[in-house]
C-alpha cells in the first residue's frame, strides 16, 4: 500500500474573515492549523477603520491563536472619510498590509463603505505613494443592475478608471468570479492581482439551486454561470503568478444562513488547503499549487516566503456536518463530504511530490 504525499512551502490565506468575540475563538484555530499568515478582513460591526482599532483587533486575534505562529496581516476598512494621515499611520504601523474597499451596500457590514470612489482620492494618492495595496470587493451596488452583472460592470465603471488615475496603485481584485475579471487582471500590469476562492473554482450558480435552495452555497459575489467557473479553472491551470489563494472564508451561524433572509458567506477555513489541493489535482495541475498557495501572494505584497513546509497525504476523511461557532453552530463548506487529501500532523522539510511506503 503506497500513499501519495505532497510537501509544499506553508501557504497563506490572502482573504479571511475571522469575526470577533466568541466566533473568533471558534474559527481562528482552523486557519492557524494550516496557514502561516492571513489577510484579515475589517468588516466587523463597527468596522475596523483606524490603526488604533486594528491594534485592538490584532491583539484579540493573537489571543485566539495563542500557542501558534500564525501571523495576522491586518487591513483597514476604507470609508468616504479615510484621511491621508490615517494611511501614513497605517504604513508606519508595519502590521497593516492594505485597505479594503467595500462599495456601500455590497455585502456583510458594508453600510459604512464607500459611496463614491472619488471621495477616497486623497487616501488612494497616499496609498499609491507609500505602496499600501487596495483590496477591492468589486461589485457595483445600484439596485437596477442584475446581481450576476455586478462584477463585470464594476470593472468598466470603477476599476478600469481607477487604474488609469492611479497607475502605480497596487490593487488586489478580491474573490474574482467572472471571465471578465480574470481577463482584466491578465491584461493589467503587475500592480494588479487577484484572489480566487475554493467555491468559485468548485461550483457554478447551479449549486445554489440543486435540489432546492442551498443557503450554504450563497456568498458574495454570488456564484456565476459555468463559463466563468471554467475561466477561473483555466487560470489555475495556466500557473499565472497574478492569482493567489484567498478563501474568503466567512462564518455565519447556521440559523443566520438557514433563514428567511440568509446571510452571504461560506466557511471554508476548516479544510481550505485540502480543498484547493483536490481542485488542483482534479485539474491535473498539482505542480501549480505551491506558487498559487505560497509564493504569488507574498511576492505581490512584498513579503518573504514562509520557511516551514506542510505535507498533505492522500487519505480519505469526512468533513463534519457542523462545528461550534461560540454558542451557535456553523455548517462548513462541503459538510458531510469525503475529502481525499489530509494535512499530515508531522512537520516536514523540502518540497516534493512522493509516494510514501
Ligand atoms: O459572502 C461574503 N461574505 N462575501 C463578502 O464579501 C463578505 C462575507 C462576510 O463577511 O460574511
Ligand atoms: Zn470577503
Amino acid at each position: 500500500m503506497t500513499k501519495k504525499q505532497l510537501t509544499i512551502t506553508q501557504p497563506d490565506d490572502w482573504h479571511l474573515h475571522l469575526r470577533d468575540g466568541e466566533a473568533l475563538n471558534s474559527v481562528a484555530p482552523f486557519s492557524a492549523r494550516q496557514f502561516a499568515r492571513a489577510i484579515i478582513m475589517p468588516n466587523l460591526d463597527p468596522p475596523v477603520t483606524t490603526v488604533v482599532q486594528a491594534v485592538e483587533y490584532l491583539d484579540e486575534i493573537l489571543a485566539a491563536v495563542d500557542g501558534t505562529d500564525f501571523e495576522p496581516l491586518m487591513t483597514l476598512y476604507l470609508t468616504d472619510n479615510t484621511s491621508p494621515d490615517e494611511i501614513i499611520a497605517a504604513r508606519k504601523s508595519c502590521f497593516i498590509k492594505g485597505l479594503k474597499l467595500y462599495p456601500a451596500g455590497a455585502t456583510t457590514n458594508s453600510d459604512a463603505g464607500v459611496t463614491d470612489i472619488s471621495n477616497c482620492y486623497g487616501a488612494l494618492e497616499e496609498m499609491q505613494r507609500s505602496g499600501l495595496p487596495l483590496l477591492v470587493h468589486g461589485e457595483v451596488t445600484t439596485s437596477d443592475i442584475d446581481i450576476f452583472d455586478r462584477e463585470k460592470l464594476f470593472i468598466d465603471r470603477t476599476l478600469q478608471p481607477l487604474t488609469e488615475r492611479f497607475p502605480g496603485l497596487k490593487i488586489v481584485f478580491e474573490h474574482i468570479t467572472t471571465k471578465e475579471a480574470a481577463d482584466f487582471v491578465l491584461q493589467s500590469n503587475n500592480n494588479i492581482a487577484a484572489t480566487i476562492t475554493p467555491q468559485h473554482l468548485l461550483f457554478n450558480r447551479n449549486a445554489l439551486f440543486r435540489g432546492g435552495l442551498q443557503p450554504h452555497h450563497y456568498c458574495l459575489p454570488v456564484l456565476k454561470r459555468d463559463l466563468h467557473q471554467q475561466a477561473l479553472l483555466a487560470i489555475i491551470r495556466s500557473g499565472s503568478h497574478k492569482f493567489f489563494l484567498g478563501t474568503d472564508s466567512a462564518p455565519h451561524a447556521r440559523l443566520k444562513k438557514e433563514s428567511p433572509c440568509g446571510c452571504a458567506g461560506i466557511f471554508s477555513a476548516h479544510a481550505a488547503i485540502e480543498i484547493y489541493t483536490s481542485i488542483f489535482e482534479q485539474q491535473d495541475c498539482l505542480e501549480n499549487l505551491e506558487a498559487f498557495a505560497s509564493f504569488n501572494g507574498p511576492d505581490f505584497y512584498g513579503l518573504p516566503h514562509n520557511s516551514k513546509t506542510i505535507t498533505l497525504i492522500k487519505e480519505d476523511w469526512q468533513i463534519p456536518d457542523e462545528y461550534a461557532l461560540g454558542n451557535e453552530s456553523l455548517v462548513p463548506f462541503l459538510a458531510g463530504q469525503t475529502m481525499s487529501w489530509k494535512i499530515s500532523e508531522q512537520e516536514s522539510q523540502g518540497t516534493s511530490e512522493t509516494e510514501e511506503p
